[in-house]
């Protein structure tokens, strides 16, 4: 069934909590009812979100939101090592990992709590804990708007790369609407615990169950994260750069000026003598963690987010914010910061 609404508010639609309207928005619970959508005829432009988490309206939207209402969760070939999964894309992502992890498969527990769509979360292959949602996806099943007929992706036909896929980018961003999502998962034990952070947390004792991983996860995140049911943000705002080793050198440099030699740079190995270095990090050390500035802040546990904690902050709030954090990692470390977080102009 479609639903269709003009002049709608998106306050409760968007995560970041951002008072602003779209001209038209249109909910539907199948894939078929796409079919019915003359999309040459909507409120222009078009955009898809999920459950609004990972991106920044900027200002009223003129042109036709729309969500995807599509539940279903369906185990294909029950009695098998691996287990292939076709899920709506609007299952709320965590009741999916939560499903899963209950039934003993493995492959999504470390991805637990992360707000969001499983439409949306095929399209930005959102990742923690040393898992991205690629390493689990089989498949992708959209709905062409330019063909109009329905499409089904391989994973290896997505793109997929850091928080990135061939849904997110030109030319095919805004082509394809993904209807459900592929996923393969395992009964067989296939615990992810390279992260640092959960390997502490799990105390380097190997789990034996999703559920062990899942439940650490949440404790990971509840206690660094802010919940988004509370203060308004859109998780990390930045993605962690990618550096030359003449850009590493640099940036260690800085930091042994001001803190000595014992002051190492945290990063992970990026291939092709690339590093990661966590834009967390470079954020803090330019003594902006928990910073306020106008009506939003840097959080103060996790340098990465940008919350709306005053409930009030406009989009040039957040994106004074946005301004204010790139300028200062690039003047101090050379650095340039690059959203993660989508901008809608
Ligand atoms: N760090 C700081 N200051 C901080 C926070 C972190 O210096 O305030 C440094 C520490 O060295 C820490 C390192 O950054 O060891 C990494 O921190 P964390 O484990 O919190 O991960 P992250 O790199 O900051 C990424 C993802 C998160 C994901 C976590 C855990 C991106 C953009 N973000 O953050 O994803 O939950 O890893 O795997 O890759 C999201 O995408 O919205 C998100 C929250």
């Amino acid at each position: 069934m479609i639903k269709t609404f003009d002049n709608f508010p998106l306050k409760e639609k968007n995560s970041f909590r951002m008072d602003v309207s779209c001209a038209r928005y249109i909910e539907y619970d199948k894939a078929d009812d796409l079919k019915e959508i003359d999309f040459n005829t909507l409120p222009q432009p078009v955009l898809c979100i999920g459950g609004g988490s990972n991106l920044l309206f900027t200002a009223d939207f003129p042109g036709t939101v729309l969500h995807s209402k599509i539940k279903f969760v369906k185990y294909v070939d029950v009695g098998l090592d691996e287990i292939p999964i076709a899920v709506g894309a609007g299952v709320t992502f965590d009741e999916l990992v939560k499903e899963t992890c209950g039934h003993g498969l493995w492959g999504l527990e470390n991805l637990s709590l992360i707000p969001g769509d499983v439409g949306g979360a095929a399209v930005q292959n959102i990742g923690a804990y040393g898992v991205e949602i690629k390493d689990v996806v089989s498949g992708v099943v959209c709905y062409d708007i330019q063909e109009k007929k329905k499409v089904t992706f391989k994973k290896d036909e997505c793109a997929y790369a850091y928080r990135s896929s061939r849904f997110k980018e030109a030319p095919d961003k805004g082509r394809y609407i993904i209807t459900s999502v592929l996923f393969r998962l395992s009964r067989k034990a296939r615990p992810q615990c390279g992260y640092q952070g959960l390997c502490d947390a799990l105390g380097g004792i190997e789990p034996t169950s999703p559920q062990q991983i899942r439940e650490e996860v949440i404790k990971m995140r509840q206690a660094k994260l802010p919940d988004p049911a509370v203060i308004g943000s859109a998780g990390s705002f930045f993605k962690n750069p990618v550096l030359t080793m003449d850009q590493f050198l640099h940036v260690a440099g800085v930091a042994e000026k001001e803190h000595g030699e014992h002051f190492p740079v945290p990063h992970y190995d990026a291939g092709l003598g690339m590093l990661k270095v966590p834009a967390a990090w470079l954020i803090e050390q330019c003594g902006l963690k928990g910073k306020r500035i106008g009506q939003a802040a840097v959080y103060e546990k996790q340098a990465l987010v940008i919350v709306n904690d005053s409930g009030s902050a406009s989009p040039e709030d957040i994106l004074n914010a946005m301004e204010v954090v790139t300028n200062s990692v690039r003047e101090k470390f050379s650095v340039s910061l690059t959203p993660e977080v989508e901008i809608i102009q």
